[in-house]
């Protein structure tokens, strides 16, 4: 499922396939700690973010916790205002190793429950996957977490979980931008009512110089960082862009007055596979 990109604001949220709403706009943690990632997510809530990704690799999922609920102390904003998505490590995929890494991550954000909570890679292999999943569906029953999905799935892992899942994903988080559009997986999850998040979805600044995004920068008078933001709203994905910088956090919310034309989304994509992060979507 897409959703309709014209008149979402910051706090647009999108239906889920678990029937809770997820924010249009995610803000990513990843290489952030201590002080730091305690700022950024305080800043980017009181900015209007109702939306952090984070993951037990990512080591400050304590941090994010502590910004949130001083967030809600010092503004009376209630935990359920926010989505606080976090990911198994490959490491601790396991039917026996996941409930604990679902424990260990529900008391390290000290949060109550986790919103969405993701297989954060394929790679640890079949049978890894199937018991994860059987673990992560085991803790919805419980109430320990509200929503389950995956991240850097692609085709064959998600027709592999159709196969088992009782409960089924609600997100596919991959890299995408335009110049790894993913043209594939995404169509497959739209059809399959699964959310496509988007992450590096800008490049981590590395695109910005390209002059297909400068012709559109000058066009609407938009940072390189807002165009590929709204591109990724414009497909119907959800994007995370990450910051600990103020002033970016803010630039990366200014998303939501303006429109980029089809043949705009459409001039960007590249068949390029230029890719910022990682890829284990075609692991067996
Ligand atoms: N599931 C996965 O496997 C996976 C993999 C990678 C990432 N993720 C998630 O996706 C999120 C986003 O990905 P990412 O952090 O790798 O990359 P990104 O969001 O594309 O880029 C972040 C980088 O760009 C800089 N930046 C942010 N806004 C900017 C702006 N307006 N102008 C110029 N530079 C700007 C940031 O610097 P400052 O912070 O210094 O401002 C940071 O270095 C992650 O934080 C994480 O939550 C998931």
């Amino acid at each position: 499922m897409a959703f309709a990109s014209k008149s979402l604001a910051l706090k647009s949220t999108v239906q889920l396939s678990s029937g809770y709403n997820i924010p249009v706009l995610g803000f990513g943690v990843y290489m952030a700690y201590g002080e730091e990632v305690i700022d950024a997510v305080y800043h980017a809530l009181k900015t209007g973010y109702r939306h952090i990704d984070s993951a037990t690799l990512y080591e400050n999922e304590k941090e994010v916790g502590i910004a949130l609920r001083k967030w809600i102390h010092d503004t009376g904003g209630k935990r359920e205002d926010v989505f606080f998505t976090t990911k198994i490590w490959d490491t601790d995929q396991g039917y026996k190793n996941t409930k604990k890494a679902i424990n260990w991550s529900l008391r390290e954000c000290d949060l109550g429950y986790i919103d969405l909570y993701l297989i954060h890679s394929p790679n640890p292999g079949r049978e890894l996957r199937r018991e994860t999943w059987q673990a992560m569906e085991e803790a919805v029953r419980e109430g320990k977490i509200r929503s389950i999905g995956v991240s850097n799935y692609g085709i064959k892992h998600l027709k592999e979980l159709e196969t088992y899942a009782t409960i089924k994903p609600v997100v596919n988080q991959l890299e995408v931008h335009p110049w790894l559009t993913r043209k594939e997986i995404v169509d497959y999850c739209q059809s399959h009512d699964i959310v496509v998040e988007a992450f590096c979805p800008i490049t981590r600044g590395l695109k910005f110089k390209d002059p297909r995004l400068q012709a559109l920068v000058k066009k609407y008078h938009k940072t390189p960082a807002q165009i590929l933001i709204r591109w990724s709203l414009e497909r119907g994905l959800i994007p995370l862009p990450k910051s600990t910088t103020p002033s970016r956090i803010k630039e990366n919310s200014e998303v939501f007055d303006f429109n980029l034309d089809k043949a705009d989304v459409e001039s960007l994509m590249t068949d390029e596979y230029f890719i910022v992060d990682w890829d284990p979507t075609n692991v067996a």
